[in-house]
Parts: structure tokens; sequence; C-alpha cells
């Protein structure tokens, strides 16, 4: 079973390949994920709001329940009208989208956006939804032919790219974010950025060199907590990147991933709401209670959980399990206040890494690893994390540590030869 998965991503990864490909002689990059049925999945949007817009209105761009938005992102709730909180321009937030199967590839076509006086397929595309998809594509989804006269209120569907590969990235529980490359990002600096490594980028990718252009859309893989509720629950696939919460079950449940472990955590949620019945049956414990007892052999551990929301009813089961040590609290992922302003986040801000010396001196890089600069990016996006020339300095050193993979074939080769290795280990 568990060496059937790489096997599987293998088999992905070559037709990701063969589209791959096709896709280079068209237009910029976004990964494309074959599917084979009509099952949708959970995914990531990296979106960086173009305006001062208020929450409710984020979320009404994408059709995705506000309180939703707020606990991906894990901004407190419970601030008072926080649904009319402004939110500042620039500023980047995950948006959880549902992922469909369309035409044999993953996609999202649950947006749809009315338009107004002014609005062009351009603006539409690289402002209002920040790049996540093009003009030509907007075009195409609704069949414009002349985008010039684009009526006053006509309702375009907005196709947004997304992937899932099963929920699972090298054999863990993985949600993923369509991530908008900007003209100062480097691959080095996402992977730092997202806690994972420019291998697993490639890889999720198909890319054979670490080279990256403004407005390619990558698709990041985020640890996550997964659910195991039955197929016909009405949030059947939730699953909760790390550092955050999902509310489910009609605002009745709020659930959590993280920071201790990557098992789902589900509690009452504390909006007032009413909900059917948390308890356990034949106890008295409530859907996110767990009680601890020592004995003998270790640590007996009863806990109430969340199983699904079926017909309107929150399904719970009681476990009770032997553990070699007795659980501490529940820790919860930290929440922010509704954000005011952009914070730079110099966390991860490329600078001249040590990594320099020992990537062969300070000579000009050897792959060009510099963004072109003919991009549809927006005149207003600041660059976050620093100076431009300090990131494209640093960028250049980790290219060159990784040169040996500019090579397409051998990449393939190389990558394959990975795989499978993993695959028979
Ligand atoms: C998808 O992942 C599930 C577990 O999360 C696994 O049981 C199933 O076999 C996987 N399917 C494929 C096609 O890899
Ligand atoms: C989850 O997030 C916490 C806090 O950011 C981090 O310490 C932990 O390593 C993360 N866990 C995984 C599996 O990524
Ligand atoms: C059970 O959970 C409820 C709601 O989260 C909480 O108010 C209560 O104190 C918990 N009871 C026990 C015994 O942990
Ligand atoms: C663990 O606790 C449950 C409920 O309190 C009880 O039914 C079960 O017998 C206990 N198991 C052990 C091994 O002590
Ligand atoms: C949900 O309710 C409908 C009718 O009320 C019933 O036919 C169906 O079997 C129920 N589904 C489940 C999973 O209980």
């Amino acid at each position: 079973m568990v060496n059937q998965k790489p096997f599987h991503k293998t088999h992905i990864f070559l037709s990701l390949l063969v589209f791959t490909n096709v896709a280079l002689l068209v237009t910029s990059k976004s990964t494309i994920e074959p599917c084979a049925n009509s099952d949708s999945c959970n995914a990531l949007l990296g979106y960086t709001v173009y305006t001062e817009l208020k929450v409710s209105e984020v979320a009404s761009l994408f059709q995705i329940d506000p309180i939703a938005l707020l606990t991906a992102n894990a901004i407190d709730i419970s601030y008072p009208d926080v649904e009319n909180h402004i939110l500042p321009s620039q500023l980047f937030l995950k948006i959880p989208i549902v992922c469909s199967c369309v035409d044999g590839i993953r996609k999202s076509v649950s947006t749809h956006y009315k338009t107004r006086p002014s609005d062009t397929l351009a603006s539409i595309a690289d402002s209002i939804y920040s790049g996540l998809v093009s003009a030509d594509q907007i075009r195409e989804a609704n069949s414009i032919s002349d985008p010039s006269v684009l009526d006053v209120g006509q309702t375009l569907v907005v196709p947004l790219p997304c992937t899932c590969f099963n929920g699972t990235d090298n054999s863990l529980p993985a949600i993923y974010l369509s991530y908008v490359v900007t003209p100062v990002d480097t691959l080095a600096w996402i992977a730092a950025r997202y806690s994972t490594t420019l291998s697993d980028l490639m890889n999720v990718n198909a890319m054979g060199s670490t080279a990256i252009k403004a407005s390619d859309i990558l698709a990041i893989p985020l640890p996550a907590c997964a659910s195991n509720f039955p197929r016909y629950a009405a949030d059947y696939g939730l699953i909760v990147p790390n550092g955050s919460y999902a509310i489910t079950a009609s605002h009745c449940l709020q659930c959590s991933c993280g920071p201790g472990n990557l098992n789902l955590y589900c509690q009452p949620a504390s909006l007032a709401v009413s909900c059917s019945s948390m308890q356990c049956r034949n106890s008295n414990l409530m859907v996110g209670n767990v009680t601890v007892q020592q004995s003998g052999g270790g640590c007996n551990v009863t806990s109430c959980n969340y199983g699904g929301f079926v017909n309107g009813s929150i399904i719970t089961t009681l476990s009770t399990s032997l553990q070699p040590r007795c659980p501490g609290a529940q820790k919860f992922p930290p929440l922010i206040a509704p954000p005011t302003s952009v914070i730079r986040d110099t966390t991860f801000a490329p600078s001249p890494a040590p990594q320099s010396d020992g990537a062969g001196g300070t000579g000009a890089p050897k792959s060009s690893s510099s963004v072109p600069s003919t991009t549809s990016m927006l005149p207003g996006l600041a660059p976050i994390g620093g100076p431009a020339g300090s990131a494209s300095g640093s960028a250049s050193d980790a290219c060159s540590l990784i040169n040996p993979l500019a090579n397409f074939p051998t990449a393939v080769l190389l990558l394959l030869y990975v795989k499978f290795m993993m695959a028979i280990l």
C-alpha cells in the first residue's frame, strides 16, 4: 500500500512532463494535474488583495464563506464585526477553494465574476484575481470573441489553477497552494518560506531547473491534517493546513491543525448558531473532550472525536486507546488579529548566505536566474522581503548549487531515478 504511492506519483510525473512540454510552447507555466474522475478536493490559492477590501468582499470574489477565509489564515474570528473588517491592499491571503476535475485536468471553476464599468479582461486577471488567471484563460473559458467589448454586469467564469495530488506529498497529508511567482521570488526563497525543499518543489511542479519567472504559478505542498470522514459526509475530504483552522458542520465545529502534531482536532466553535448534539453516545464527553487515566500499562486515553457532517447531524465517535504516555493539553495554532497593514515578511528574506562561498565563488551566475521584467505585474506591487538586488544575487547563488539539474533530460532521469529509489525503499 505504502509502496504504491511513489509509483503512482511517478506516473503522474510522466504525464506532467508531456503536458508541461506542450504548455511551455504556449504561455506562462502552471502545474497541470491530470485527473480521471469527477471527484473534487480541497486546495488553496495564494491571493494578493489588490486594493483595500472588506473580508466579506474578498470572500465574495471567490464565492466562499468569509469565516472559512478568516480561519484558513488563522485570523481571530472573535473580533466584533470581523466580516466587515477592511483588509489592507497587498495583503497575501490563502483562499480555500474546491478543486474540480474538468476535461481530465484539475482546476477550480466555482468562481464567477460580475463585470463592472472600466473592467478589462487584463484588469480582472492581473489585478482583481492577482495573476491567478490570465486574460486569455478568461476569454477562452467564456468564449469571448471580442475582449474589447465587455458588457457591464456580465457574469464570467474565472478558471483558477489548483492541484491536489491525492492530498499527499511524499506519502504525507498535504494541501496544495497555487502560488503566483513575483519578480523578486526565487525557488530557494519559496522553499524556505513554506518549509519545503527545492527538490520537492521541483518534483511537484515537474521542473527541470530552479529557474522561475514572475507570473509562473507553482503548486506548493503544505503539510496538513487530513480527516477520515465517510464519503457521504458533506465535509468529506476536509484537510486543514498546519497552523490554521477550518470551520465546518454549518459553523458548529472548528477544526485545527498543529502545531504539535498533524492530527486534526475538532471542537465546538464559539459562533452563536444552533447545532445538533455534539455529545458522544454512551458518554458524557463532547466533541473535542479527552480524558486520561494512568494505568499499569500506560495511559488510557478516551476521546470524543468528530466524524463528519451527515444529513445535518454531527457524527461523533468515541475512541479509547492505551498510549505509552498521557498526552498534554491540546495546543492550538496561534491566532492573529485582523490585519490592518501589510507586514513585510523578512524572516526568510534572501540574504547573502554562507552558501555563496561554497558554491564556487562570486563569479557571474552560470544560469540565468534573474527574472525577466516583461510581465504583467501590478505597478503597485511592492517587492516583498527586501530589495530586488539582493534577492536576485542570492538567487544565482542558490541556482549555481543546482546547476547540473538545469540540463533538462538529465534532470528527468535523475528525478525518475530518485523516484524509483523511493519506490523500492
Ligand atoms: C490516495 O490516498 C489514499 C490515502 O490518503 C490512499 O488510500 C489511496 O490509495 C490513494 N490513491 C491513489 C490513487 O494514490
Ligand atoms: C507545523 O507548524 C509548526 C509551527 O509553525 C512547526 O513548528 C511544525 O514543525 C510544523 N509541522 C510540520 C509537520 O510541518
Ligand atoms: C468538553 O468540551 C466542552 C466544549 O469544548 C467544554 O466546555 C468542557 O469543559 C469539556 N469537558 C471536559 C470534561 O473536558
Ligand atoms: C480505559 O478507559 C475506558 C473508559 O474510561 C474503560 O472502559 C476501559 O476499560 C479502560 N481501559 C483500560 C485498559 O484501562
Ligand atoms: C439522509 O437523509 C435522507 C432522507 O432524509 C436519507 O434517505 C439518507 O439515507 C440519509 N443519508 C445518510 C447517509 O444517513
